[in-house]
């Protein structure tokens, strides 16, 4: 893969992690974990380019985040579709997602777990972890049912410098 600038994606962030989704994925290079994320953006921030995910704390790989400095956004051309649907219907906790997926896991520059045929991979810097809490809804009823009932926990938001942007 090759280094681009941030400002050579031109695809909207709302097409980008919203339509076509994104692999977060989290670890080491032998002990890993991902999960299928459309909540999230890019922008910029503290005078750098950031992204940001929303991981619910009971997401496994919600760990894998916590325990290292980095993580990757990895963008996986449309064939892959249905191997996101299972990293984001399974959980690494009951399943070997690379056994029953067609992704092959590669590393990055930076020594970050991503997939081999990654379209483009966000290497994220965890700058701001917060979980988000009701009190701090404008309002609260409005996202709360469809969103944070029962055993759906608070989404704890990741803040991150981009520091590399890769393509194939
Ligand atoms: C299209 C799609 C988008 C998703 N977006 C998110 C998200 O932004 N944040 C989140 O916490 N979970 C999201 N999920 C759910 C996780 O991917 C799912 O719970 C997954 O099984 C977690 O895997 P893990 O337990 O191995 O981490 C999404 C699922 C799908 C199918």
């Amino acid at each position: 893969m090759k280094n681009i600038e941030i400002t050579q994606i031109t695809t909207s962030p709302v097409q980008l992690i919203g339509k076509q989704w994104m692999l977060v994925t989290a670890g080491t290079p032998d002990k890993f974990n991902c999960m299928t994320a459309s909540w999230g953006g890019i922008g910029f921030l503290w005078n750098r380019p950031v992204a940001f995910v929303f991981v619910r704390p009971n997401r496994h790989t919600a760990t894998f985040i916590d325990e290292q400095p980095a993580f990757t956004l990895s963008f996986m051309p449309e064939q892959y579709r249905q191997d996101l649907v299972f990293c984001g219907r399974n959980s690494g906790r009951d399943v070997d997602k690379m056994a029953n997926t067609s992704l092959v896991p590669a590393t990055t520059p930076a020594g970050l777990p991503t997939f081999e045929n990654a379209e483009l991979v966000l290497e994220c810097r965890k700058m701001f972890r917060s979980t988000l809490q009701e009190a701090d809804f404008i309002d609260w009823s409005e996202v709360s049912p469809a969103w944070y009932a029962e055993d759906n926990p608070l989404h704890t938001l990741y803040i991150c410098e981009i520091s590399a942007a890769l393509v194939q």
